[in-house]
């Protein structure tokens, strides 16, 4: 998909669809539009209220008079004191999925006069939204269901003078790269279970990576025993399949501090012997979403030619119920010395992190954040939409937490307090890897924390967000991408 920005008044432009994005109060209409034929329909139209404005809906009008557009989409922003960049997201997916159906050569989106120009990264969210809505989760369909556009045009209208025309380009370069990065993630998650065994996923890995001009490391299981990761050992001993661990390394901030992002990748959890029921493994595919995330993420930051330095660390496993798969009450011996009983081998998440987080902490980052999809128990607590963060720095907590109120995106932060460290002890080990009935979610974040070293560290259980169950207008079922916008943000305030 080209995408570029063009100057031109809406009513010339050529295009087959030409997108307009409306607010919710009062409807207020694109100052071209308001005194043109069509604005009177629109107007009439919204005083039925058969259009509200409200985010993704999704209206078209064809063969608009006094237009030279074929046909007019007009898609709903919400509410314009709630509009961020991700209502911005949303209603560029909406648009893109609406459109995407049937293969296009140009589609023409013009960027909405009546919303807080100040609103930050709003135009970036907007056309990474359309760039992911372009893409879905059909990837093994025979007949593609969704095609992207051949071109994007981006129509800046007379109320956006006040915006220099690089910022317009550079926000809109930015929304592509991130959007395409989500994509990336969001094709990881979705893709069949057997196509991305450890080993190939890695080799999948290693050519985003080099592509981005990361450096890429694989580990295959002969290293991964040298270097006693005992927890990954532990849980791919189940499998055929052999783990992989990767270290992405993204060095281009001279030197100042570094950033690790360490990601879970289990490539397909079953829960091992510990065997989950059917239902519960439908979606498993997806418990590699962390990992996913950071590979987007750097490709991104690396496109993006960000000054930072960045280094991810990813534990891929499957987790298998094989002859030679670890036992209930096998203890097993972590990277860090430490000894942990298993009690559940479901809990297979905490085993392979517990590795990659030492590994990482041995390597004197300046912050660690780790990305798993780690517990059902998080979920129970603060729903499908929103991540759990749990982490030993207040400041580090509230940077990210900034970086999403400024992308939409949801953390809520949970307790770390030491008493759920109790709840971890063994009969014959160091620690267990099961906590018990309550508070699943906080035992499993307070098993990771014994392993980060004491340094400045956030887990985020992305369990909920990382997967959608059902579609609507403004999104899909399967693997969202969760969190790319997010954390592309959050390495971009370090540079400032
Ligand atoms: N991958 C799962 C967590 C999960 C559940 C992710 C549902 C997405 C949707 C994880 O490995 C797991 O199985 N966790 C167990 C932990 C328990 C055995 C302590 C869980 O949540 O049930
Ligand atoms: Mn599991
Ligand atoms: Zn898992």
């Amino acid at each position: 998909m080209i995408i570029q920005v063009l100057r031109q008044p809406l009513a010339d432009i050529q295009s087959p669809w030409l997108v307009l994005l409306l607010p919710e109060e009062q409807g207020e209409l694109a100052v071209e539009v308001r005194d043109t034929a069509l604005g009177g329909l629109l107007s009439r139209l919204i005083v039925q209220k058969e259009i509200t404005g409200s985010v993704g809906e999704l209206t078209v009008v064809h063969g608009p008079a006094g237009f030279a557009a074929g046909s007019v989409l007009i898609v709903g922003l919400g509410p314009t004191s709630k509009f961020d960049a991700g209502t911005a997201h949303a209603a560029g997916f909406a648009l893109a999925k609406r459109l995407a159906g049937k293969p296009r050569e140009s589609v023409a989106l013009a960027l909405p006069d009546a919303v807080d120009r100040s609103v930050a990264g709003w135009i970036s969210a907007l056309v990474a939204g359309v760039v992911a809505g372009t893409r879905g989760p059909g990837l093994r369909k025979t007949e593609p269901n969704r095609h992207p556009f051949e071109t994007l045009n981006i129509i800046v209208g007379p109320g956006a003078t006040e915006d220099p025309a690089h910022q317009i380009e550079e926000q809109v370069r930015r929304g592509e790269i991130v959007g395409q990065a989500i994509n990336l993630a969001r094709d990881l998650a979705n893709t069949p279970p057997s196509e991305k065994c450890p080993s190939r996923l890695a080799e999948q890995i290693r050519t985003v990576a080099s592509d981005a001009g990361i450096a890429v490391q694989v580990w295959d299981e002969t290293r991964i025993r040298q270097e006693r990761f005992g927890g990954l050992l532990g849980v791919a001993a189940g499998s055929e399949n052999p783990p992989s661990f990767v270290i992405l390394n993204y060095h281009r901030g001279g030197e100042t501090p570094s950033f690790a992002l360490v990601g879970k990748g289990v490539t397909f959890d079953s829960g091992g012997l510990s065997l989950k029921p059917s239902a519960s493994m439908e979606d498993m595919k997806s418990d590699m979403t962390g990992a996913a995330i950071v590979v987007a993420t750097m490709q991104a930051i690396a496109r993006l030619s960000m000054p930072i330095n960045v280094t991810g660390y990813l534990a891929l496993t499957e987790n298998m119920t094989g002859g030679k798969a670890m036992k209930l009450g096998d203890v097993l011996t972590m990277r860090n010395g430490k000894t942990v009983e298993v009690l559940n081998t479901d809990a297979e998440g905490r085993l392979i992190l517990a590795d990659a987080l030492s590994f990482a902490a041995e390597n004197r980052p300046a912050r660690i954040l780790d990305l798993a999809t780690l517990t059902g128990a998080c979920m129970v607590a603060l729903g499908p939409k929103v991540a759990g963060l749990f982490s030993n720095d207040e400041d580090f907590s509230q940077s990210l937490l900034a970086a999403c109120r400024l992308t939409g995106e949801r953390a809520w932060r949970l307790p770390l307090d030491d008493d759920y460290k109790e709840l971890l002890k063994s009969n014959v080990a160091d620690l267990k890897n099961v906590g018990g009935k309550w508070g699943g979610a906080i035992t499993a974040a307070k098993f990771l924390e014994q392993f980060v070293d004491g340094k400045s560290w956030i887990h985020l259980d992305i369990a909920g967000p990382s997967w959608n169950e059902s579609d609507n207008a403004t999104r899909d079922v399967g693997g969202t991408g969760c969190f790319v916008r997010t954390l592309v943000t959050l390495l971009e305030s370090l540079t400032l």
